[in-house]
């Protein structure tokens, strides 16, 4: 793209990005210019609109182009910035790792729900700490759910698993920036192989569940730009939650908690597999949009 701009301020630098991205239909094209410009310039939203006037030096307006350049190209906003927020929390992410979706949010809503239901069936106040709790995050990505439950758990026992080495490298130094190194023990691990030992109170996941049939219906951002091992679940994507569920039931304590994240068609695939006697007091939570997206379970 050749940018002729001799007008370097915030407005106009907004105004031409923003133009940039709707002609390439990006989505929350507004919001994408906003967030770059405001990446570039190392400032945080109020300045954004306190300073319509102020000019950014050419360097700044150079690199910020460039990185509109590359939205428009189809690389995720969230590569451009490196981070993304989840759960009020800053993460870091790279090509290495899913980008945190705001739905996975509701898995930890659930997660915590469920631990503070099963408090009050023993007839023991609901407030957890985690104490006494071993939970493991299987396909742990950037680490983000391990951490929003270490945060909210602060005595609990936290695992978080990955088969992939790089995502895990990701993963632990968000947990560094956090705090929360000495608390989660990270494991490269194909689901449950590295646990012999190991039994837990709960098991969460969000694991790949796109089809690959279905892999050119992906947003072009997401097909060509967030790592193949996070999103697909096999030929169909339901195919990953029949291991998960078999290994889960088997490294799950009886009365142990199983918090799954669905994609948006997974339910009539997985709700069968956690219909038998080995598994109990089945519920499924819809996200905003009204999909089911989240299944908790209870082992037997
Ligand atoms: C959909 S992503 C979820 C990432 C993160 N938990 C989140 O919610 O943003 C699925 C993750 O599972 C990991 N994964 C894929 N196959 C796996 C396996 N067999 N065992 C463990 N992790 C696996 C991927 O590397 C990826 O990080």
């Amino acid at each position: 793209m050749t940018v002729v701009t001799t007008d370097r301020s915030v407005r106009s630098l907004l105004k031409q990005g923003i133009g940039r991205l709707r002609e390439a239909n990006v989505p929350s094209f507004t919001l994408v210019a906003e967030l770059l410009l405001l990446y570039v310039a190392a400032r945080d939203r109020t300045w954004l609109y306190a300073h319509p006037e102020e000019i950014l030096s050419a360097d700044t307006t150079s690199q910020y182009f460039a990185l509109i350049q590359r939205r428009a190209n189809g690389e995720p906003t969230q590569h451009l910035t490196g981070k993304q927020e989840f759960w009020d929390l800053e993460f870091e992410i790279t090509s290495d790792v899913l980008i945190p979706r705001p739905e996975t949010e509701h898995l930890i809503e659930v997660a915590l729900d469920r631990l503070a239901l099963r408090e009050l069936r023993a007839g023991r106040p609901p407030r957890l700490t985690g104490n006494g709790l071993t939970l493991v995050d299987v396909g742990t990505g950037s680490g983000c759910i391990a951490i929003a439950l270490a945060k909210e758990l602060p005595d609990a026992n936290v695992y978080a698993t990955d088969i992939s080495a790089t995502a895990l490298d990701v993963a632990r130094r968000n947990a560094a920036r956090r705090g929360f190194a000495d608390r989660i023990r990270f494991l490269e691990s194909d689901l449950f192989e590295a646990f012999t030992p190991v039994r837990f109170d709960l098991i969460v996941s969000n694991p790949p569940y796109v089809g690959r049939r279905t892999a050119e219906t992906l947003a072009r951002e997401v097909r060509e730009h967030e790592p193949e091992v996070a999103l697909y679940g096999g030929e169909e994507g339901y195919e990953f939650y029949a291991e998960l569920v078999a290994q889960s039931h088997e490294f799950l304590k009886p009365g142990g908690l199983l918090v799954l994240e669905l994609g948006h068609d997974s339910l009539p695939a997985v709700q069968p597999l956690l219909e038998s006697r080995h598994w109990t007091n089945l519920g499924v939570t819809n996200d905003l949009a009204g999909i089911p997206r989240v299944l908790a379970v209870e082992r037997t």
